[in-house]
């Protein structure tokens, strides 16, 4: 990676007997969208929250563009822009209105503030609706006025907290196209979502993480090929499955064959072709098979191979 913009080292919060975060480490790359991807309560928001200064850390460091927050907080807010999930918004005034507000208090004014406010809306595919109050927008609409407002400033890296979640689907759109135009321009982005989808499409690197941890952290291509040939979960008669993994994990399509969670779980070199042979093996030992799941090759399967736990419950 050329010099990062972002470092973050053994990041930690506690908050009595609860560790938020656990010791995560990461850098981002200029120009990169990063996600943070990982279920509700892994430790997503409170991530973010250190890397923009809104939550002191526990532990940790944090460096910005070559510059410590700790020591240069102001220097590094300034090039940090935050939409948080939680709307700040004037429901009586129109957008327009909202994002002139929000352009003085970071020092705009005159036609450089109109110039930028027109230029954010036409970001978030506002400029239509822009002089009506917000009041009368959609959820998703709110959350593309809340996105303009954290661009007005200008930031280096746009921190983005789960932007979609209750969104329509043609803000959700919007939204996605908004974070492409961006990138394109050269905005870094953080990026957290509990939609593998998502991630997979928007994101050029991916930190999964559960339980205030960094778990697993590639490209999307790279954590989906971790997986192999592929993960086959099989349910199997309760008392019948050491004699079907034995005879499972002998099949040259395997690679092996271990217990997960009550079921048979078989890590295959070529999906299909253990299949037939997993269907086989207990045809032949005539053991009932009571569930039989193929994982398709996502990050919902990677998350699910690392944790024996689904990303949404
Ligand atoms: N102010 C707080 N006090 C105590 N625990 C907190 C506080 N904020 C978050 N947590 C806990 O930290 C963990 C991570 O929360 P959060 O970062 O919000 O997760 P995510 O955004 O991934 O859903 C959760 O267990 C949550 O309950
Ligand atoms: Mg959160």
């Amino acid at each position: 990676m050329s010099e990062p913009i972002l470092v973050a080292q053994d990041l930690r919060k506690t908050y009595g007997d609860v560790q938020a975060v656990r010791g995560i480490s990461l850098q981002v790359a200029r120009g990169e969208v990063f996600g943070l991807l990982g279920p509700n309560g892994a430790g997503k928001t409170q991530t973010i929250s250190m890397l923009t200064g809104i939550v002191q850390p526990t532990a940790g460091k944090i460096m910005v563009d070559g510059l410590d927050l700790e020591t240069d907080a102001n220097a590094v807010k300034a090039k940090l822009g935050l939409v948080p999930q939680e709307l700040a918004l004037y429901p009586t005034l129109s957008a327009r209105s909202n994002l002139m507000f929000f352009g003085r208090i970071y020092g705009l004014h005159g036609k450089q503030l109109r110039n930028r406010v027109e230029a954010m809306l036409e970001v978030v595919r506002l400029t239509d609706r822009g002089d009506d109050a917000i009041d009368t927008y959609s959820g998703g609409m709110k959350r593309r006025v809340n996105i303009a407002a954290g661009l007005m400033h200008q930031p280096e890296i746009l921190f983005l907290d789960e932007p979609t979640v209750g969104v329509d689907p043609q803000s959700r759109n919007a939204i996605f196209e908004s974070v492409e135009a961006l990138n394109r321009e050269g905005t870094t982005v953080i990026y957290t979502t509990h939609y593998m989808e998502e991630a997979e499409r928007l994101c050029h690197r991916i930190a999964i993480m559960d339980m205030g941890q960094v778990i697993a952290l590639d490209t999307p291509t790279a954590l989906i090929r971790s997986l192999g040939g592929g993960i086959i979960m099989v349910g199997l008669a309760a008392g019948e499955s050491e004699v079907v993994m034995d005879k499972v994990a002998q099949l040259s399509a395997v690679k092996s064959a271990t217990r997960s969670d009550g079921h048979l779980k078989v890590e295959a070199h070529r999906a299909h072709e253990a299949l037939v042979g997993v269907l086989e093996v207990t045809n032949r030992l005539d053991v009932r098979i009571t569930s039989l799941e193929i994982l398709e090759p996502n990050l919902e399967s990677v998350f699910l191979h690392l944790t024996g736990k689904k990303l949404r419950e």
